[in-house]
């Protein structure tokens, strides 16, 4: 297993270039199941959760070869319909077949993800859409599986406890698309990863209104064809490098990232005395020497991603006074927590919340990442803390972020990979 060293204490300056966006492509190579042609993906990130999403499509029988970024896919004689626990078990995204299984193929047979370390993550909207669609729905042993001769349009509200469901939205779209009739999503999920899937939909012949919106409107089609289409950049990976340039009071540019993706960060950053700057697909970020402490609360976009929440706390950990950050996705998301106190934070768990005492200087540490945010948070971390920081079980970062020490070192970080 590989460990991330950091010597903290540079100055980050300089250009970074943002990769394509995982959450984004993961949906998208899932719907390329609802055509027999050949799909064509590019800005494909090179991470680990896309090549599990590769042997998921592959198990069943589809073809697919990635090259520098660009993904093709050809499904034309894929005959399977299980996404078997092995697979699914260590991405949660896998749910995301479910839908283009059964509105293609009329089963589906998913394993349950189960378990998740930031906190309980149900299905139920997932279900409850496609039963809407008219699929016979039975769990059996340890699956799901999902039956329809051909699905129905029908309105379906999808809302939960924690209001609209990404993948939900994702999953209940896709089936949609080849439905008999209109289907009306209610409290649909608008993140711009749900939008750039329906722009894919839209490329392959389907019929879509509303994407952007709560409101999505799928008139059902016969059948779809492949696409050539590229996929939007990673605004969570943006986020996290400008938190980075916060956080080391350094000076960047952040190439390929849209600020129409990112407002709620901005606006927190601005309130802390960072500045920020934009052009059409650059942010540029300067710390600031002061960092003011905040009150905010994650929420469905385009309020504060969830997918940030952890760096934002690094950050947070080193401002001058007290900030609260309220978990309104994921109560149970603070695993970072415990690690950043290690490297001297100060901060409580008060519920969904967390107290955030600033102080002056983090001190590097051993540290353990416990999943993919948090891991990018202690990477933060690291590179403000006086002194090494060593950060354990590195494969988490792997899944979400594209050459992260390699782009870190080029801003001019001290940070590399060992064997542990
Ligand atoms: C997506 O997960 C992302 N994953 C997550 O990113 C992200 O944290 C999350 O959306 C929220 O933005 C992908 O896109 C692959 P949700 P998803 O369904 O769709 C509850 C990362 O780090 N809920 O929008 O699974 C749920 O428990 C990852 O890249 C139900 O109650 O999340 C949560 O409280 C982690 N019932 C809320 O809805 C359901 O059936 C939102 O979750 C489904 C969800």
């Amino acid at each position: 297993m590989d460990k991330l060293v950091i010597e903290g204490g540079s100055r980050l300056t300089g250009t970074v270039e943002i990769s394509g966006a995982k959450n984004a492509a993961l949906p998208i190579i899932a719907a390329s199941l609802l055509t027999p042609d050949q799909s064509v993906i590019d800005n494909v990130p090179a991470l680990s959760d896309i090549l599990t999403m590769i042997k998921i499509l592959r198990g069943l029988g589809v073809k697919l070869q990635m090259e520098q970024g660009r993904l093709s896919i050809w499904p034309a004689k894929f005959t399977g319909f299980s996404a078997l626990y092995r697979l699914v078990s260590t991405m949660r995204a896998s749910i995301c077949v479910l839908g283009p299984l059964v509105a293609k193929k009329g089963i589906a047979r998913v394993s349950l993800p189960g378990g998740c370390v930031i906190g309980p993550r149900p299905i139920d909207l997932h279900l409850k859409g496609l039963a809407g669609l008219g699929a016979k729905i039975k769990i059996d042993h340890g699956y799901v599986v999902a039956r329809a001769k051909r699905l129905r349009g029908k309105r379906i509200y999808l809302g939960g406890a924690f209001g609209s469901s990404v993948l939900a939205t994702a999953n209940v779209m896709m089936a949609a698309t080849l439905a008999s009739g209109t289907t009306i999503i209610e409290n649909a999920a608008c993140e711009p990863e749900v939008v750039d899937l329906a722009n894919f939909l839209v490329k392959m012949g389907a019929k879509i209104k509303g994407q952007q919106t709560h409101t999505i409107e799928i008139e059902g089609v016969k059948k779809l064809h492949g696409a050539k289409y590229r996929i939007i950049n990673d605004r969570i990976e943006a986020g996290t490098y400008i938190l980075a340039a916060a956080i080391t009071k350094g000076e960047v540019v952040i190439k390929g990232a849209c600020i129409g993706h990112l407002g709620a960060l901005v606006d927190q950053l601005r309130g802390a005395g960072a500045t920020i700057k934009n052009t059409a697909d650059t942010i540029y970020v300067q710390g600031t020497n002061k960092l003011h402490p905040t009150q905010m609360a994650t929420l469905p976009f385009p309020g504060f991603p969830t997918d940030l929440q952890a760096q934002m706390m690094a950050l947070l950990s080193v401002a001058d006074g007290i900030s609260v950050i309220t978990e309104k996705i994921y109560p149970e998301r603070f695993m970072h927590i415990s690690e950043l106190n290690r490297m001297g934070a100060r901060i409580m768990k008060e519920g969904p919340s967390a107290i955030i005492c600033g102080v002056a200087k983090l001190s590097g540490a051993p540290v353990m990442a416990s999943d993919l945010r948090a891991s990018a948070a202690l990477v933060l971390a690291g590179l403000v803390a006086g002194g090494r920081t060593e950060i354990a079980r590195v494969y988490h970062l792997d899944r979400g972020y594209d050459q992260m020490e390699q782009k870190l070192s080029r801003l001019g970080a001290k940070i590399w990979r060992e064997k542990e």
